[in-house]
């Protein structure tokens, strides 16, 4: 998924500054501010034992997934509607039940009836995120997916696996120049596509993990382990405005829609880590909360938090350094009026070994 501050590309250059720093008896390793998954799934993928979270139910979502669940779905209470099943190998199922679903009768829903032309273009608001029949298609496959949940068709781990394979496909079709916070007027070709359905691989381990959809500095004050990782938002730009369209297809709680762009309700997502006015204080409380050996911190240099008080901040709980990489900004369209600084930024991971 393309998501602000992904750190897919970042994952060598984590991967090796944190194996530099940090002793051979780590097990835990803590990501806080999980969004799509990527690195809490590299470290899984490495024999860790993970806890992750996000503020965002869609990341949480994802990470039940991609995180949290280490056993492919067996499936078993759909063999009366998919016969076939019973005589496929478990690893092979997934692969069965997405086509099934991929191919559902398409269905006017929540998402047709807001976000598509066709549902809203008699409606004062006019919205145009989606193409008709991927908004149909989105509205079948979610509803189908409640209501296998709802009669125990499906267990949880299966419930968030088929959620999440929906939100990797259609987020792929979106007609937005990148982000949620806009449509396009016309579809652009993508979204003219029709999005298919794929099973996303799942990370085999014999680990239990944990996957939380909490605010951080409540979180925080409730685990412990070896390595804390934190990727907070950089600047002023809300995940849940950004990303409010996977929110409302992952919750598919028909949200109270508001403006032009259909937002939801956002006002327990608001992050203080997107706030000048707030940001300093929540860092600050969040790292003299922690119970970890280790906290990692990835920023960039022209993030709310200026470098000194990082770490001033990171200093008060024991010796502090950090790894420099140069890195392409993260462009949420091709506007190119927009008055940018420079094309890279420098990433950051500051790290502090703490104090016992
Ligand atoms: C920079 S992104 C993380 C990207 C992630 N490392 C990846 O590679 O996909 C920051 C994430 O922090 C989450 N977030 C923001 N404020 C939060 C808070 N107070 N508590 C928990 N999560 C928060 C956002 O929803 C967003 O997913």
């Amino acid at each position: 998924m393309n998501y602000i501050g992904s750190k897919y590309s970042l994952l060598n250059f984590l991967e090796n500054s944190i194996e530099q720093t940090i002793d051979n008896n780590c097990n835990t390793f803590c990501d806080l501010f999980a969004g799509t998954g990527v690195v809490g799934a590299k470290f899984k993928e490495k024999g860790y034992k993970i806890i992750s979270n996000d503020i965002q139910y869609y990341s949480y979502v994802l990470n039940k997934s991609l995180i949290e669940n280490h056993k492919d779905p067996i499936f078993k209470n759909l063999f009366p509607i998919i016969p076939i099943l019973k005589k496929t190998k478990i690893s092979e199922r997934k692969k069965i039940v997405i086509d099934y679903l991929d191919n559902i009768p398409h269905k006017e829903g929540f998402i047709f009836n807001n976000f598509c032309l066709g549902g809203t273009k008699t409606k004062e608001i006019k919205r145009q995120y989606f193409s008709d029949e991927n908004g149909k298609k989105c509205d079948a496959i979610r509803q189908k997916i409640e209501i296998w949940f709802e009669e125990n068709k499906i267990n949880e781990d299966e419930y968030y696996y088929l959620i999440t394979c929906l939100l990797e496909a259609i987020d792929k079709h979106a007609n937005t120049a990148s982000v949620y916070g806009a449509f396009l007027k016309k579809l652009k070709k993508s979204a003219q596509k029709l999005f298919t359905l794929k099973p996303i691989n799942i990370i085999v381990n014999d680990e239990e993990h944990k996957v939380f959809n909490m605010d951080v500095n409540k979180l925080i004050k409730q685990i412990n382990g070896d390595i804390l990782y934190l990727d907070p938002p950089y600047n002023h730009r809300q995940y849940a405005t950004n990303y409010h369209l996977l929110e409302t297809i992952a919750k598919y709680d028909y949200p109270k829609l508001h403006g032009k762009t259909g937002l939801r309700d956002y006002k327990n997502q608001k992050s203080a880590y997107c706030q000048k006015s707030k940001v300093k204080e929540a860092f600050k409380e969040l790292i003299l909360s922690s119970n970890f050996y280790y906290i990692f911190l990835s920023y960039n240099n022209e993030g709310l938090l200026n470098l000194e008080d990082i770490k001033k901040i990171m200093s008060l709980r024991g010796k502090y350094g950090h790894y420099t990489q140069k890195y392409n900004r993260f462009k949420a369209d091709q506007n190119k009026n927009r008055n940018y600084k420079a094309n890279t930024t420098t990433e950051y991971l500051h790290y502090v070994i703490v104090k016992k």
